[in-house]
């Protein structure tokens, strides 16, 4: 008996096959890239997951020739507006998570609904500039002839879900994602969505995320190498099943993420009020559990944007190796990660990138170091939000690609003064999440809490009072530097180029 978790991330496609005794017994990232036709627009064409989806199942499969797998869990990236025509076809390349132009159409949207308190009031959650609703009223505006086209719209993990079943569905967290969900009573949000000028039979039924959707139909079991018949559990949006594998799903702990995104995620016992929605309150995995979470929309993506625009042939521990040869502060060298506009803590599509404090002394190195205590940085300012809702930091498990740098796990101890651990399945990402809930949803496990059990300890880095001081100076500086350069943010938008 074995656990595939399939996700469909931002850069790469990732299957995972868990054993019953909670191992991996073999993964496979297919990687590729994304489209951005425009200055902060991104897309992806559905047919690429669907293609890294085939490479990473078999080339995992491959590995363990006799696996028997018993069901597949999904996860992916969250928000991305995939919109399907009645024949089941594509429409346009799917709008992703990070993509920004529908900033009128989600204000268009609270206000419609008469503002920010009374849509929380409905939903829990702002209608964030990445969320589906907005780019559903901007298709409708933009490009009427294939808005009039949808039958229905999908997550990117929820269409890999109709080509693998045929079925159309999503399951709560996902659906907490377009921001059109009541994440209080765990259905979509009527009193929205009898406001909104779309038919709110485009949204697919929400399941709870273990409960089996489907089954892998026979033309998906040939084209996937899959046995036919599987059962195929709702899963999770990445963000929320990711904090499966670190096993916070007790209130208690917090989880950052360093991936394309910087994340940082607790779980909460009940729909906490999300004051002036400035961060996610999502549905959480388990009828009885919530998320919340605020998003940087550019992490380990501002580290792979560095790396590509030096040229470096590094690998990327290389490149961190660099750093390491600097001191910590990057002799007062300061980036605001907002490369592509910022959702949280500061929701705004016009802010920018910007390194603070040059001097002809920095070096290469320095600006590595820089880009990685920002991206710190980013996600400490998210915490303290989370931290004012009444959720302590005692512990900090991190996940994402950028825990296997140590001098990311570190840099976090030191700015967030509190223990940083990474787990087994921390380090596997959304995939691991995927594959284990489906051990849940098949009795493997009774229970998401049992599943955690096996999310054993990695590694531990605590704080260095050395560094603390430093990064505190720093930090503070840090945190003044939006509010202060916000103007100058909006007057830079008018001559920045659209391509
Ligand atoms: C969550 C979010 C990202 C994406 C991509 O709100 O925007 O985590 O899911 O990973």
């Amino acid at each position: 008996m074995a656990y595939l978790g399939i996700d469909i991330g931002t850069s790469a496609c990732k299957a995972l096959v868990l054993g019953k005794d909670g191992n991996v017994l073999a993964s496979y990232t297919s990687e590729y890239g994304l489209d951005q036709p425009q200055t902060g627009w991104t897309e992806q064409n559905p047919k690429v997951w669907i293609k890294g989806a085939k490479e990473a199942i078999s080339g995992a499969l491959s590995k363990i020739p006799n696996s028997n797998i018993s069901a597949l869990g999904l996860s992916g990236q969250m928000h991305g507006l995939t919109p399907i025509d009645k024949t089941g076809n594509v429409i346009r390349p799917a709008i992703l998570w990070n993509d920004q132009r529908n900033s009128k159409e989600a204000a268009e949207i609270e206000a419609l609904i008469g503002g920010t308190d009374k849509l929380l009031k409905l939903t829990n959650n702002r209608m964030l500039i990445g969320y589906t609703g907005g780019k559903i009223l901007w298709m409708q505006k933009h490009e009427p002839n294939n808005f009039e086209k949808i039958h229905i719209v999908l997550n990117p993990k929820d269409y890999l879900r109709f080509v693998l079943t045929g079925e159309f569905a999503t399951e709560v967290s996902d659906a907490s994602g377009t921001g059109l969900f009541d994440v209080f009573r765990r259905t979509w949000s009527d009193g929205l969505l009898d406001k909104l000028s779309f038919d709110k039979s485009i949204l697919p039924k929400a399941f709870e995320s273990d409960i089996v959707t489907g089954q892998i139909s026979d033309v998906a079991a040939k084209a996937f190498s899959l046995p036919r018949g599987i059962p195929v559990i709702g899963g999770g949006g990445d963000a929320v099943i990711q904090t499966l594998g670190s096993g916070v799903i007790k209130p208690g702990n917090l989880q950052t993420t360093i991936g394309t995104a910087g994340i940082v995620a607790a779980a909460l016992k009940s729909p906490q009020e999300n004051h002036l929605g400035r961060l996610q309150v999502f549905c959480n995995l388990a009828p009885d559990l919530w998320h919340v979470m605020g998003v940087s929309l550019n992490a380990g993506g501002a580290l792979n944007w560095l790396r590509t625009i030096l040229g470096s042939k590094q690998s990327f521990s290389e490149l961190v190796e660099t750093a390491n040869k600097t001191d910590p502060g990057a002799s007062g060298l300061l980036f605001l990660p907002y490369l592509n506009g910022e959702r949280c803590p500061n929701p705004d599509p016009e802010a920018r990138g910007t390194f603070w404090g040059l001097t002809t002394h920095h070096t290469s190195g320095h600006l590595v170091r820089s880009v990685m205590e920002g991206v710190v940085f980013s996600i400490y300012e998210i915490s303290s939000l989370i931290n004012a809702m009444g959720i302590e930091t005692n512990l900090v498990k991190a996940s994402g690609g950028g825990t296997r740098s140590e001098l990311w796990r570190q840099m976090q101890a030191d700015i967030f003064n509190c223990p940083v651990s990474t787990t087994k399945g921390a380090s596997e990402g959304a995939a691991f999440g995927a594959a284990l809930l489906s051990g849940v949803s098949q009795k493997n496990w009774d229970s998401i809490d049992e599943a955690t059990n096996c999310c054993s300890e990695l590694t531990r880095n605590m704080p260095l009072e050395k560094n603390r001081k430093t990064y505190s100076k720093a930090y503070e500086i840090y945190s003044e530097l939006y509010d202060k350069m916000k103007p100058s943010f909006r007057r830079l938008s008018e001559i920045t180029l659209s391509k």
